[in-house]
């Protein structure tokens, strides 16, 4: 089944912000224990997962203690819970969203003024309590067009909606209220994000033939997303995860059109349109039984990153001049990443629980031969390296106890904090670039132009996949607050570092090509092909995260073939 996904799906600014904050306040020493003034997503696992990392939520006042931090949701709190925070002697961190903030300065305003402020939006619902309080008395919430005439009043009137009410609905109370006597202001304070996310729904509704809308069952903007689906006429399915979807009511559909709540991780919508792709009529490569779990299974244990540091490694060799694709220099580096990654993985476990639990039983199932396949791996590699040359080996252990002594410390000694900023993805870095370029630069006596011109290339294509994997796994790294480029840089500035980087690359080879007197065009295939996947994902023409993956690595399988069946 075709699967559209909406460009709009996912986490809004607001969201994002919230989550760096409180990512930044666990960073911090905080003398007492950290806490979120309401669950800061909509997602079980992810609370469950921060309070395994010591950030709790806190319902009510008495589930705090003088010393303890809070850090509020981007729904904003009311000014009597801050300043009752503040009396507690607790350290108060607002991740209030500023457009929200922005309609509680509108409230204030008015209220201020002597107007009776009315706000279309959720009884209940925490942004809609702030803003209760903003008006310090003279508010009322409507829930629709029809409560207006009795809770209009006399005086004048200030109309504002919560941010993430339907727009139409809004305009409808609007125009009510302008044919009412009363002296009036309206002001629109649904947020931008709102009317995008709504609006695509209703567009995309015109091309599919059923609408999926991921979200949690106690978020208010996904419900709207939901009522907007249904109200398109078209079959309409709300589900907080994959597991949720039933087969049967997609039984005879060709396309369905995905969207998600401001505050569902992409990760959980990346697994219900990889679930529907599955699904429905037409002949699909993976739906033979077993393939996707095969090809599946193939990139999650590793082999497939080992691959194309292979791949890369052959590339190396080519762009130095080796006569040869040196297969033992490829299998000491496949061996090589495939043991640290595994390790890794090992050490990691937390990733695999929060983002994709329904493979927890798949991974656990195989995890017992992976180490100890990683470590014959490992060894294997050393023995090899000490075959091709001594020298060599002291660097594989250098990289290995690099790249152990970084999880160890990570995991251990550090209790999650980072031993220096964006540790881990300098790790990965130097571990690629070491791995891959340093064999082949054995091979070669003394080191001129032509190997510091390689050794900078492979560096900077392995900065670029460290970057793509940042930008790929961005919410995951921001909830499961690991240190990465992205979240120091921002997305915006890390895309453009990466396509920076690239047109750097394909400079450096161009160059080098000048100096060896080799004429192909072939050899910037690596850099095209990086900005071409980059550009897909970026249009969301990638909508699996494992296809994303593959994409990442694949233009190094690309070239490493070039170079062995001799293209290059
Ligand atoms: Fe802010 Fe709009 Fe999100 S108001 S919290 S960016 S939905």
């Amino acid at each position: 089944m075709k699967v559209k996904l909406a460009e709009t799906a996912g986490f809004c600014a607001g969201v994002k912000r919230a989550m760096d904050l409180v990512l930044r306040s666990a960073q911090e020493n905080v003398p007492g224990r950290l806490f979120t003034w309401g669950p800061l997503i909509h997602n079980p696992q992810v609370v469950d997962f921060l309070a395994s990392r010591r950030i709790f939520v806190a319902e009510d006042f008495e589930d705090l203690s003088p010393g303890d931090a809070v850090v509020t949701r981007s729904h904003g709190i009311p000014p009597e819970v801050r300043d009752r925070l503040k009396e507690m002697e607790l350290s108060v961190c607002d991740a209030t969203c500023p457009k929200v903030a922005r309609v509680q300065a509108i409230v204030r305003k008015h209220a201020r003024d002597g107007y009776r402020v009315l706000i279309f939006g959720d009884e209940g619902h925490a942004e809609v309590n702030a803003l209760l309080a903003f008006a310090e008395g003279a508010g009322e919430v409507i829930a629709s067009e029809d409560e207006l005439e009795n809770a209009v009043g006399d005086g004048k009137v200030c109309l504002v909606a919560q941010t993430t009410k339907n727009p139409d609905q809004f305009e409808a109370i609007s125009e009510r209220l302008r044919n009412l006597p009363n002296d009036s202001i309206i002001i629109d304070t649904i947020c931008d994000a709102t009317y995008n996310r709504q609006r695509e729904i209703l567009r995309i509704a015109k091309d599919v033939d059923a609408l999926v809308v991921v979200g949690g069952r106690n978020s208010g903007n996904t419900r709207r997303l939901f009522e907007l689906a249904e109200e398109t006429g078209k079959p309409a399915f709300w589900v907080e995860t994959a597991d949720e979807l039933v087969p049967e009511d997609f039984e005879g559909l060709d396309t369905v059109g995905v969207t998600a709540g401001a505050s569902t991780p992409h990760w959980i919508t990346s697994r219900v349109v990889e679930k529907l792709e599955l699904m429905g009529e037409g002949f699909s490569l993976r739906k033979i039984p077993y393939i996707k779990t095969i090809a599946y299974g193939f990139v999650q244990a590793n082999f497939y990153a080992a691959g194309a540091g292979a791949m890369l490694l052959i590339l190396a060799a080519r762009l130095l001049g080796l006569p040869n694709i040196m297969p033992l220099h490829a299998l000491v580096c496949f061996l090589f990443i495939f043991a640290i990654y595994t390790i890794r993985s090992s050490v990691d476990w937390q990733g695999l629980v929060l983002m994709d639990p329904s493979k927890i039983h798949f991974f656990e199932s195989i995890r017992r031969f992976m180490l100890p396949a990683a470590f014959i791996s490992l060894l294997c590699s050393l023995v090899l390296s000490a075959y091709i040359d001594i020298g060599l080996l002291l660097v594989l252990i250098f990289l290995a106890v690099g790249a152990t002594g970084y999880l160890y410390g990570k995991r251990y000694i550090l209790r999650g904090k980072s031993p220096f900023p964006v540790s881990r993805d300098v790790a990965e870095t130097v571990l690629w670039t070491g791995i891959t370029v340093i064999p082949v630069l054995f091979t070669r006596s003394g080191f001129d132009t032509v190997s510091l011109l390689v050794l900078l290339i492979v560096l900077f294509l392995s900065l670029v996949r460290t970057i793509l994997n940042s930008l790929k796994d961005v919410e995951s790294d921001r909830i499961l607050m690991r240190d990465s480029i992205v979240l120091l840089l921002g997305e915006r500035l890390s895309r453009t570092a990466g396509m920076f980087l690239l047109a750097v690359t394909a400079g450096l080879t161009g160059w080098l090509c000048l100096v060896r007197n080799l004429y192909s065009p072939l050899f910037l295939v690596i850099p095209l092909l990086m900005f071409f996947f980059h550009i897909l994902h970026l249009s969301r023409m990638i909508k699996s995260s494992t296809i994303h993956e593959i994409s990442i690595d694949f233009p190094f399988y690309v070239m490493g073939l070039f170079a062995v069946i001799g293209l290059i």
